[in-house]
Protein backbone atom coordinates (compact mmCIF):
# COMPACT_ATOMS: atom_id res chain seq x y z
CA UNK A 1 0.00 0.00 0.00
CA UNK A 2 2.79 2.26 1.15
CA UNK A 3 4.71 1.95 -2.47
CA UNK A 4 0.95 2.37 -4.53
CA UNK A 5 0.72 5.43 -2.16
CA UNK A 6 3.81 7.09 -3.09
CA UNK A 7 3.52 6.56 -6.98
CA UNK A 8 -0.40 8.26 -6.87
CA UNK A 9 0.89 10.52 -4.54
CA UNK A 10 3.61 11.61 -7.64
CA UNK A 11 0.86 11.43 -9.90
CA UNK A 12 -2.01 13.54 -8.15
CA UNK A 13 -2.79 17.13 -8.62
CA UNK A 14 -0.78 18.95 -6.19
CA UNK A 15 -3.76 20.92 -4.34
CA UNK A 16 -3.77 23.27 -1.25
CA UNK A 17 -6.73 21.76 1.11
CA UNK A 18 -5.81 18.03 -0.39
CA UNK A 19 -7.13 15.61 2.40
CA UNK A 20 -4.42 13.17 0.39
CA UNK A 21 -1.95 12.14 3.06
CA UNK A 22 -4.88 10.86 5.28
CA UNK A 23 -6.41 8.84 2.27
CA UNK A 24 -4.78 5.44 3.62
CA UNK A 25 -5.87 5.76 6.77
CA UNK A 26 -9.27 6.69 5.76
CA UNK A 27 -9.20 3.36 3.40
CA UNK A 28 -7.68 1.12 6.41
CA UNK A 29 -11.05 2.00 8.86
CA UNK A 30 -13.40 1.14 5.53
CA UNK A 31 -11.61 -2.03 4.97
CA UNK A 32 -12.52 -2.77 8.84
CA UNK A 33 -16.16 -1.82 7.54
CA UNK A 34 -15.94 -3.67 4.35
CA UNK A 35 -13.32 -6.03 3.74
CA UNK A 36 -11.11 -5.03 -0.16
CA UNK A 37 -12.08 -8.66 -0.72
CA UNK A 38 -15.87 -7.42 -1.46
CA UNK A 39 -14.46 -3.80 -3.36
CA UNK A 40 -14.77 -5.38 -7.03
CA UNK A 41 -18.48 -5.05 -6.49
CA UNK A 42 -18.12 -1.58 -4.95
CA UNK A 43 -18.68 1.60 -6.65
CA UNK A 44 -16.61 4.51 -5.00
CA UNK A 45 -17.76 7.76 -5.54
CA UNK A 46 -15.82 11.03 -4.92
CA UNK A 47 -17.81 14.07 -5.47
CA UNK A 48 -15.07 16.39 -4.97
CA UNK A 49 -12.27 14.49 -5.97
CA UNK A 50 -9.75 17.38 -6.14
CA UNK A 51 -6.08 15.85 -6.21
CA UNK A 52 -7.91 12.58 -7.65
CA UNK A 53 -5.86 10.77 -4.35
CA UNK A 54 -8.69 9.02 -3.28
CA UNK A 55 -10.72 7.50 -6.50
CA UNK A 56 -6.87 6.80 -7.63
CA UNK A 57 -5.84 4.93 -4.36
CA UNK A 58 -9.04 2.66 -4.34
CA UNK A 59 -9.26 1.93 -7.77
CA UNK A 60 -5.45 0.70 -7.17
CA UNK A 61 -6.87 -1.57 -4.50
CA UNK A 62 -9.24 -3.52 -6.43
CA UNK A 63 -12.36 -1.06 -6.82
CA UNK A 64 -13.25 -1.71 -10.72
CA UNK A 65 -16.06 1.26 -10.56
CA UNK A 66 -15.60 4.81 -10.09
CA UNK A 67 -17.71 8.01 -10.22
CA UNK A 68 -15.36 11.07 -10.12
CA UNK A 69 -16.37 14.53 -10.18
CA UNK A 70 -14.87 18.12 -9.17
CA UNK A 71 -16.35 21.68 -9.95
CA UNK A 72 -13.06 22.35 -10.85
CA UNK A 73 -11.85 21.52 -14.64
CA UNK A 74 -7.72 21.26 -13.44
CA UNK A 75 -9.39 17.69 -11.67
CA UNK A 76 -11.49 16.47 -14.20
CA UNK A 77 -7.92 16.91 -16.30
CA UNK A 78 -6.41 14.67 -13.59
CA UNK A 79 -9.22 12.04 -13.77
CA UNK A 80 -9.18 11.97 -17.66
CA UNK A 81 -5.87 11.57 -17.40
CA UNK A 82 -5.15 8.98 -14.47
CA UNK A 83 -7.92 6.80 -15.10
CA UNK A 84 -8.04 7.29 -19.28
CA UNK A 85 -5.45 4.10 -19.50
CA UNK A 86 -3.27 6.26 -22.24
CA UNK A 87 0.27 6.54 -20.94
CA UNK A 88 2.28 10.19 -22.27
CA UNK A 89 5.17 9.25 -24.92
CA UNK A 90 8.52 10.73 -23.49
CA UNK A 91 9.94 10.42 -27.56
CA UNK A 92 6.66 12.30 -28.24
CA UNK A 93 7.51 15.10 -25.50
CA UNK A 94 11.13 15.41 -26.16
CA UNK A 95 9.85 16.04 -30.05
CA UNK A 96 7.54 18.45 -29.20
CA UNK A 97 10.29 20.15 -26.91
CA UNK A 98 13.50 19.70 -29.86
CA UNK A 99 10.81 21.68 -32.69
CA UNK A 100 11.06 24.95 -33.47
CA UNK A 101 8.75 27.49 -31.84
CA UNK A 102 5.02 26.75 -33.14
CA UNK A 103 3.84 28.98 -35.01
CA UNK A 104 0.91 31.22 -32.75
CA UNK A 105 -2.50 28.90 -33.58
CA UNK A 106 -5.83 30.10 -32.24
CA UNK A 107 -4.37 30.46 -28.96
CA UNK A 108 -2.67 33.28 -27.15
CA UNK A 109 0.45 32.85 -26.16
CA UNK A 110 0.23 31.60 -22.24
CA UNK A 111 3.43 34.01 -21.38
CA UNK A 112 0.66 37.08 -22.60
CA UNK A 113 -1.63 36.60 -19.52
CA UNK A 114 0.47 34.38 -17.26
CA UNK A 115 3.58 36.76 -16.75
CA UNK A 116 3.10 37.75 -13.48
CA UNK A 117 3.91 34.24 -12.32
CA UNK A 118 5.94 32.47 -14.65
CA UNK A 119 8.62 33.29 -17.48
CA UNK A 120 8.79 33.23 -20.98
CA UNK A 121 10.34 30.22 -21.54
CA UNK A 122 8.29 28.36 -18.72
CA UNK A 123 5.23 29.58 -20.71
CA UNK A 124 6.72 28.06 -23.78
CA UNK A 125 7.07 24.74 -22.86
CA UNK A 126 3.67 25.02 -21.67
CA UNK A 127 1.98 25.90 -24.88
CA UNK A 128 3.79 23.28 -26.52
CA UNK A 129 2.79 20.48 -24.95
CA UNK A 130 -0.83 21.68 -23.97
CA UNK A 131 -1.54 22.80 -27.42
CA UNK A 132 0.52 20.09 -29.14
CA UNK A 133 -0.91 18.67 -32.50
CA UNK A 134 -1.05 15.06 -32.07
CA UNK A 135 -3.57 12.43 -32.18
CA UNK A 136 -6.60 12.93 -30.21
CA UNK A 137 -5.52 10.13 -27.63
CA UNK A 138 -2.52 11.74 -26.48
CA UNK A 139 -3.74 14.89 -25.87
CA UNK A 140 -4.92 14.53 -22.36
CA UNK A 141 -1.29 13.49 -20.72
CA UNK A 142 0.64 16.17 -22.86
CA UNK A 143 -2.21 18.61 -21.06
CA UNK A 144 -1.96 17.22 -17.63
CA UNK A 145 1.86 16.75 -17.91
CA UNK A 146 1.95 20.57 -19.20
CA UNK A 147 -0.33 21.40 -15.85
CA UNK A 148 1.65 19.29 -13.49
CA UNK A 149 4.69 21.35 -15.72
CA UNK A 150 3.19 24.57 -14.97
CA UNK A 151 2.41 23.52 -11.44
CA UNK A 152 6.00 23.25 -10.38
CA UNK A 153 6.87 27.00 -10.16
CA UNK A 154 4.55 27.39 -7.41
CA UNK A 155 6.48 27.19 -3.79
CA UNK A 156 3.84 24.42 -2.83
CA UNK A 157 1.24 23.70 -3.18
CA UNK A 158 -0.31 25.53 0.12
CA UNK A 159 1.84 28.76 -0.89
CA UNK A 160 0.98 28.94 -4.56
CA UNK A 161 3.18 31.18 -6.70
CA UNK A 162 5.41 34.06 -5.72
CA UNK A 163 5.01 37.32 -8.26
CA UNK A 164 8.04 37.81 -10.59
CA UNK A 165 8.81 41.78 -9.90
CA UNK A 166 11.27 41.27 -12.74
CA UNK A 167 11.96 38.99 -15.35
CA UNK A 168 15.92 39.73 -15.76
CA UNK A 169 17.20 35.96 -14.38
CA UNK A 170 20.46 37.44 -12.98
CA UNK A 171 18.23 39.89 -10.67
CA UNK A 172 15.88 36.95 -9.31
CA UNK A 173 18.95 35.25 -8.88
CA UNK A 174 20.37 37.75 -6.60
CA UNK A 175 16.92 38.55 -4.80
CA UNK A 176 17.36 37.98 -1.24
CA UNK A 177 13.51 37.99 0.36
CA UNK A 178 12.46 35.28 -2.08
CA UNK A 179 14.73 32.25 -3.05
CA UNK A 180 14.05 32.04 -6.73
CA UNK A 181 16.67 29.21 -7.10
CA UNK A 182 15.04 26.34 -7.42
CA UNK A 183 12.47 28.17 -10.25
CA UNK A 184 15.22 28.85 -11.92
CA UNK A 185 16.92 25.04 -11.62
CA UNK A 186 13.73 23.60 -12.51
CA UNK A 187 13.94 25.90 -15.99
CA UNK A 188 17.32 24.89 -16.86
CA UNK A 189 16.78 21.20 -15.67
CA UNK A 190 13.63 20.95 -17.78
CA UNK A 191 14.57 18.01 -19.86
CA UNK A 192 15.28 15.84 -16.44
CA UNK A 193 12.34 17.46 -15.02
CA UNK A 194 9.81 16.38 -18.17
CA UNK A 195 11.32 13.06 -18.04
CA UNK A 196 10.56 12.50 -14.51
CA UNK A 197 7.04 13.76 -14.76
CA UNK A 198 6.08 11.37 -17.36
CA UNK A 199 8.34 8.79 -15.87
CA UNK A 200 5.72 9.25 -12.56
CA UNK A 201 2.83 9.86 -14.30
CA UNK A 202 3.31 6.74 -16.18
CA UNK A 203 3.48 4.75 -13.22
CA UNK A 204 0.60 5.66 -11.67
CA UNK A 205 -1.54 3.92 -14.55
CA UNK A 206 0.62 0.50 -14.12
CA UNK A 207 -0.86 0.81 -10.53
CA UNK A 208 -4.50 1.76 -11.01
CA UNK A 209 -5.46 -1.06 -13.26
CA UNK A 210 -8.53 -1.72 -15.57
CA UNK A 211 -11.05 0.71 -14.01
CA UNK A 212 -14.37 2.12 -15.43
CA UNK A 213 -14.49 5.91 -14.49
CA UNK A 214 -17.17 7.87 -15.21
CA UNK A 215 -15.86 11.64 -15.24
CA UNK A 216 -17.81 14.45 -14.41
CA UNK A 217 -16.64 18.35 -13.98
CA UNK A 218 -19.89 19.78 -12.00
CA UNK A 219 -21.43 21.48 -9.18
CA UNK A 220 -22.38 18.28 -6.40
CA UNK A 221 -26.18 19.75 -6.24
CA UNK A 222 -26.81 19.22 -10.20
CA UNK A 223 -24.67 15.70 -10.18
CA UNK A 224 -25.98 14.13 -6.89
CA UNK A 225 -29.45 13.60 -8.54
CA UNK A 226 -28.53 12.51 -11.99
CA UNK A 227 -25.94 9.45 -10.44
CA UNK A 228 -28.34 6.11 -10.60
CA UNK A 229 -25.93 4.23 -7.97
CA UNK A 230 -26.51 0.24 -7.57
CA UNK A 231 -24.96 -2.24 -5.56
CA UNK A 232 -22.84 -1.13 -3.02
CA UNK A 233 -21.70 2.29 -2.87
CA UNK A 234 -19.10 4.23 -0.73
CA UNK A 235 -18.85 8.10 -1.73
CA UNK A 236 -16.45 10.49 -0.36
CA UNK A 237 -17.95 14.10 -0.08
CA UNK A 238 -15.91 17.11 0.77
CA UNK A 239 -16.62 20.35 -0.58
CA UNK A 240 -14.94 23.55 0.75
CA UNK A 241 -15.87 25.08 4.67
CA UNK A 242 -14.92 28.71 3.02
CA UNK A 243 -17.01 28.76 0.10
CA UNK A 244 -16.16 27.80 -3.81
CA UNK A 245 -14.22 31.42 -3.92
CA UNK A 246 -10.77 30.30 -1.99
CA UNK A 247 -10.40 27.47 -5.15
CA UNK A 248 -11.07 30.13 -7.59
CA UNK A 249 -8.18 32.09 -6.18
CA UNK A 250 -5.58 29.70 -5.20
CA UNK A 251 -6.40 28.04 -9.01
CA UNK A 252 -6.78 31.04 -10.45
CA UNK A 253 -3.33 31.15 -12.53
CA UNK A 254 -3.69 27.12 -13.50
CA UNK A 255 -7.19 27.53 -14.54
CA UNK A 256 -6.57 30.61 -16.66
CA UNK A 257 -3.65 28.35 -18.19
CA UNK A 258 -6.26 25.68 -19.19
CA UNK A 259 -9.20 28.50 -20.89
CA UNK A 260 -6.01 30.26 -22.31
CA UNK A 261 -7.18 33.99 -20.81
CA UNK A 262 -7.08 35.37 -17.34
CA UNK A 263 -9.90 34.33 -15.57
CA UNK A 264 -11.41 37.18 -13.48
CA UNK A 265 -12.41 36.01 -9.52
CA UNK A 266 -16.14 35.23 -8.81
CA UNK A 267 -17.84 35.49 -5.56
CA UNK A 268 -20.09 32.95 -4.35
CA UNK A 269 -23.28 34.56 -3.26
CA UNK A 270 -23.83 32.23 -0.56
CA UNK A 271 -22.69 31.97 3.11
CA UNK A 272 -19.64 29.65 3.03
CA UNK A 273 -21.77 27.70 6.11
CA UNK A 274 -25.01 27.46 3.50
CA UNK A 275 -22.66 26.69 0.66
CA UNK A 276 -21.25 23.54 2.55
CA UNK A 277 -24.38 22.46 4.12
CA UNK A 278 -26.32 22.68 0.62
CA UNK A 279 -23.41 20.80 -1.20
CA UNK A 280 -23.13 17.91 1.36
CA UNK A 281 -26.63 17.42 1.97
CA UNK A 282 -27.24 17.37 -1.66
CA UNK A 283 -25.00 14.89 -2.27
CA UNK A 284 -25.91 12.56 1.01
CA UNK A 285 -29.92 12.43 0.39
CA UNK A 286 -29.30 11.19 -2.93
CA UNK A 287 -27.30 7.95 -1.84
CA UNK A 288 -28.70 4.85 -1.79
CA UNK A 289 -29.64 3.65 1.33
CA UNK A 290 -27.44 1.14 2.85
CA UNK A 291 -24.15 3.12 0.91
CA UNK A 292 -20.86 4.12 3.01
CA UNK A 293 -19.66 7.96 2.97
CA UNK A 294 -16.53 9.12 4.12
CA UNK A 295 -16.89 13.05 5.16
CA UNK A 296 -14.41 15.82 6.47
CA UNK A 297 -15.22 19.21 8.76
CA UNK A 298 -13.89 21.16 11.15
CA UNK A 299 -10.99 22.92 9.15
CA UNK A 300 -13.02 25.81 8.12
CA UNK A 301 -15.68 27.78 8.80
CA UNK A 302 -17.89 25.47 10.37
CA UNK A 303 -16.87 23.75 13.51
CA UNK A 304 -16.70 20.14 13.69
CA UNK A 305 -20.27 19.95 15.74
CA UNK A 306 -21.97 21.88 13.30
CA UNK A 307 -20.54 19.72 10.53
CA UNK A 308 -21.05 16.43 12.34
CA UNK A 309 -25.10 17.39 12.98
CA UNK A 310 -25.44 17.96 8.92
CA UNK A 311 -23.88 14.53 8.24
CA UNK A 312 -26.40 12.95 11.10
CA UNK A 313 -29.35 13.52 9.54
CA UNK A 314 -28.04 11.38 6.99
CA UNK A 315 -27.04 8.38 8.59
CA UNK A 316 -25.13 6.62 11.48
CA UNK A 317 -21.31 6.91 11.91
CA UNK A 318 -19.53 3.68 11.51
CA UNK A 319 -15.87 5.32 12.42
CA UNK A 320 -14.97 8.74 13.50
CA UNK A 321 -11.59 10.28 13.53
CA UNK A 322 -10.54 13.71 15.02
CA UNK A 323 -7.25 15.57 13.84
CA UNK A 324 -6.78 16.76 17.19
CA UNK A 325 -7.80 16.63 21.24
CA UNK A 326 -10.25 19.69 21.21
CA UNK A 327 -13.53 19.92 21.67
CA UNK A 328 -13.69 21.60 18.06
CA UNK A 329 -10.71 19.80 16.53
CA UNK A 330 -11.30 18.84 12.65
CA UNK A 331 -11.64 15.61 11.59
CA UNK A 332 -13.21 12.74 8.96
CA UNK A 333 -15.85 9.97 9.43
CA UNK A 334 -17.02 7.25 7.71
CA UNK A 335 -21.26 6.89 7.99
CA UNK A 336 -23.64 4.41 6.76
CA UNK A 337 -26.60 6.32 4.67
CA UNK A 338 -30.33 5.39 6.49
CA UNK A 339 -33.64 6.49 6.08
CA UNK A 340 -33.59 9.04 8.35
CA UNK A 341 -33.00 11.89 5.54
CA UNK A 342 -34.52 15.44 6.21
CA UNK A 343 -35.18 17.34 2.99
CA UNK A 344 -33.17 20.38 3.19
CA UNK A 345 -33.13 23.21 1.00
C1 LIG B 1 -11.16 20.47 0.27
S1 LIG B 1 -10.86 20.15 -1.47
C2 LIG B 1 -10.62 18.44 -1.28
C3 LIG B 1 -10.67 17.61 -2.48
C4 LIG B 1 -10.26 16.15 -2.31
N1 LIG B 1 -11.01 15.45 -1.29
C5 LIG B 1 -8.78 16.04 -2.05
O1 LIG B 1 -8.40 15.65 -0.95
O2 LIG B 1 -8.00 16.37 -2.93
C6 LIG B 1 -12.47 20.44 -2.13
C7 LIG B 1 -12.69 20.20 -3.61
O3 LIG B 1 -14.07 20.50 -3.88
C8 LIG B 1 -14.15 21.07 -5.16
N2 LIG B 1 -15.43 21.80 -5.22
C9 LIG B 1 -15.71 23.04 -4.79
N3 LIG B 1 -16.99 23.34 -4.97
C10 LIG B 1 -17.56 22.25 -5.54
C11 LIG B 1 -18.88 21.94 -5.99
N4 LIG B 1 -19.85 22.81 -5.87
N5 LIG B 1 -19.11 20.72 -6.53
C12 LIG B 1 -18.10 19.83 -6.66
N6 LIG B 1 -16.83 20.08 -6.27
C13 LIG B 1 -16.56 21.26 -5.71
C14 LIG B 1 -12.91 21.92 -5.28
O4 LIG B 1 -12.60 22.19 -6.63
C15 LIG B 1 -11.88 21.06 -4.56
O5 LIG B 1 -11.19 20.24 -5.47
Amino acid sequence: MKRTFDILQRAMLPLDGTIARWVPEIMDAYARIRPTGAWRELTMVDFTAGSCLMPALFAASGVRQLVVNDYAPRSKLAADFLFGRQPISLRRVEALLRSRRPKPRVHVPTFHFACDYLLEPVCEIFDRLYYADVPASERTGLRYLAVRWALGFARTAEEGFEILYTHDIRQLAQTSDVDWHPYLARLRRYRSVMSALVRDLNASLGVIGPVRASIHCADMVEIAPKLRLKGPVFAAVNPPTRGLDEYTIDDQLVHSLMSNRWLPLSKVSESPMAFWTRRVSAALKHLPLGAEFMVWGGDGSMHWRECFQIWALFGEPLHISRLGSGEDAAGWAILRRTGNGVELQ
